[in-house]
């Protein structure tokens, strides 16, 4: 494949290679600390309209350590305020010989366009409520890392299903290699619309908990949400933030997961987003390893 747009059009096998392969990096890099020099003479472009801090740097750091050069495009300080369309902007920055196009935008379907528009591989590091292909696949990576196979594993999505695209892709990513996804969240966050994908729906954690393998933690998009936010804040920790009271109904081994930004005391308390089953640093690690794995599996076809 030229691009990684999604999650939702990908086989298992292409999910299961690249998993592999950030596997692979890992292990031989220690960490992701050492180079290989993979992609020497590539140039990657973040082309970021919205805020990141994850994304962004495991993105740059990934290109740097398979050798290739970055360039972080600042959309604030660029000529897209002096009227420049965003297509024009990504053509006059492809013609300086670039290899990748790393792009998060708060609309749905901007890396598609750029993608269908452009020739170079396209990278979609989140687009609005869409996707976040590699947020993903990380989180898949760090589930299989600590309990194998996710074949017959339950993983709970909870929080602002509405407007995660990382709720989105963990949802095709994890049901394709074979876990049973709950969505779980009040019902102005958490569709039933959900259910005709296969995926269970439940607007109540203290029942569903202790039947869970995984909890993945979302944070409420404030954002997104164009209406006063229901519940308020208050509510939404009373019902839904994972705590100390929680921890001890749900299975022993359970796996604390949050992609991040995380709001300690909303979905989650400091004592558990710090405590022994939270995994969440150790998805920040393997963010780099599978944004290697991308951009090498994208490029590698194209070595100059
Ligand atoms: N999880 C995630 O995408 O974090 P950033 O917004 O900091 O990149």
């Amino acid at each position: 494949k030229r691009h990684l747009l999604d999650l939702e059009s990908l086989t298992s096998d292409e999910i299961t290679l690249l998993l592999d392969v950030a596997q692979a990096f890992k292990e031989s890099t220690q960490d992701c600390r050492h180079k290989l020099p993979l992609l020497t003479g590539h140039t990657s472009v973040n082309l970021f309209f919205e805020d990141s801090t994850r994304t962004r740097t495991s993105f740059s750091l990934a290109a740097r350590r398979l050798g290739a050069d970055v360039i972080e495009f600042s959309a604030s300080s660029s000529s897209l305020s002096k009227g420049e369309t965003l297509l024009d902007t990504a053509k006059t920055i492809q013609s300086m010989c670039i290899d990748t196009l790393v792009c998060r935008h708060r609309a749905p379907g901007i890396p598609q366009m750029l993608a269908e528009n452009m020739d170079v591989s396209v990278i979609n590091a989140g687009d609005g409520p869409h996707e976040h292909p590699t947020q993903g696949l990380l989180d898949i990576l760090t589930i299989r890392q600590h309990r194998g196979d996710l074949s017959g594993k339950t993983v709970a999505m909870v929080g602002d299903i509405a407007h995660s695209r990382t709720a989105r892709s963990n949802i095709w990513g994890l049901q394709k290699l074979g876990a049973h996804v709950i969505v779980c969240g009040p019902s102005t966050l958490v569709s039933r619309r959900w259910e005709e994908f296969g995926v269970e729906v439940s607007h109540d954690l203290d029942t569903i908990l202790p039947r869970c393998d995984v909890l993945n933690l979302l944070r409420i998009q404030f954002e997104r949400q164009y209406t006063r936010p229901f519940p308020s804040v208050r509510e939404y920790a009373l019902l839904y933030a994972m705590d100390q009271k929680r921890m001890q109904r749900a299975k022993p081994d359970i796996l604390i997961m949050a992609p991040g930004p995380i709001n300690r005391g909303v979905e989650i308390t400091p004592e558990v987003a710090d405590g022994e089953h939270s995994v969440i640093l150790h998805q920040v690690n393997n963010g780099l390893a599978v944004r290697m794995a991308a951009m090498w599996l994208l490029g590698a076809g194209r070595a100059r």
